[in-house]
């Protein structure tokens, strides 16, 4: 590529940024309009249909490389499929149209709408699996926790470089029973355990917001893909994270093989799971202490974003009224 083109990619790229807004606010708007009806298929389908459709309308060449499943799996927004409006700068496409099914299905706190873009070649490409993760926020010196360490020894090694007792760090967990160890470890090391039942992209970064969020670190298994989104995210403000992807079977190891994956118990650095400059977009779908969740008024619909830019480390919130409410509906 000549100066030329690696410069206007750059504009084109800066003005994307704010693009993908449109993006994550249809699909939240969308899912939104199914919370609480106890019908996770029904809403994870409206939000795909919608960010689908709108991110076909962006002037890229993105291909999806975290998406709805393999491509035998999911119609649409599979792994591999081509996005945009196909000129543009190639880029790799992240998306979890709605991170938190079940939380939007039972109208819980805590589901957004998720995306994440940068270059061709930069984000992860990995298979619908679990990834072992831990997160802490910006502050510390690199290599303070790591997966490899057990839960009591990352407590104490956050506490030590924290200059507080371990008593003082609060963990964040996914409430599943496949983390019970895990659980037990990091209170017999003196910390509190704080769960979620469901969104670890917004776990992962509620670590970067340890003064609101009182979450010091994050650990847990989650899915592959909210891994890859988290760390574009955190990535921009600052904090650390590891991720390990679970190929705890053939099938799954050849899967990732196919996907360029050749060591099954590579341990990822945030970098390694997003690098270059990551674009990360989020809209509330319920109410959440990330983001608003979709207000649905007589003449306007409110939603709330937050944009992450890694190579700036910009990060801007978005409110925003939409008064098309027959556009919302239609297209
Ligand atoms: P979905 O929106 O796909 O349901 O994901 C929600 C989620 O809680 C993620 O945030 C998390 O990474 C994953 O599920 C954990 O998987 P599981 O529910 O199988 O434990």
């Amino acid at each position: 590529m000549t100066d030329l083109v690696i410069q206007e990619e750059k504009i084109i790229e800066r003005i994307l940024t704010l693009e993908l807004v449109r993006v994550t606010e249809r699909a939240a708007v969308a899912a939104a309009r199914l919370r609480g009806r106890g019908d996770e298929k029904a809403a994870d389908q409206a939000a795909v249909d919608a960010m689908r459709r709108e991110l076909n309308r962006l002037p890229i060449e993105g291909t999806v490389v975290i998406g709805e499943g393999e491509r035998d799996e999911a119609p649409m927004l599979f792994i591999g499929e081509k996005v945009g409006a196909g000129m543009g700068p190639k880029v790799d496409i992240a998306v979890d149209p709605l991170e938190g099914t079940t939380l939007c299905a039972k109208n819980m706190a805590g589901s957004i709408a998720v995306m994440a873009m940068a270059r061709a070649g930069s984000l992860l490409n990995a298979p619908d699996v679990y990834m072992e993760k831990i997160a802490i926020g910006p502050g510390y010196a690199p290599g303070i926790v790591d997966l490899d360490m057990s839960p009591e020894e990352n407590v104490r090694a956050l506490a030590k470089a924290k200059g507080v007792s371990p008593g003082e760090i609060t963990v964040l967990i996914l409430d599943r029973p496949r983390h019970a160890d895990m659980i037990a470890g990091c209170r017999k090391a003196g910390a509190s355990v704080m769960f979620i039942t469901d969104g670890d992209v917004a776990g992962v970064i509620f670590t970067a917001q340890q003064e609101k969020t009182g979450v010091d670190m994050y650990m847990g298994v989650g899915g592959a893909p909210e891994g890859v989104l988290a760390a574009g995210a955190l990535r921009c403000v600052g904090g650390q994270m590891q991720g390990r992807l679970l190929l705890d079977t053939e099938a799954k190891r050849e899967r990732a093989f196919k996907m360029g994956i050749k060591d099954p118990k590579k341990k990822y650095d945030m970098k390694e799971l997003a690098s270059g400059d990551v674009i990360v977009c989020a809209t509330g779908v319920t109410d959440g202490a990330l983001l608003k969740g979709v207000r649905f008024g007589k003449e306007v619909i409110e939603t709330e974003t937050v944009i992450y830019r890694s190579a700036t480390g910009t990060v801007r919130r978005i409110g925003a009224e939409h008064r098309e409410m027959s556009k919302f509906r239609l297209d």
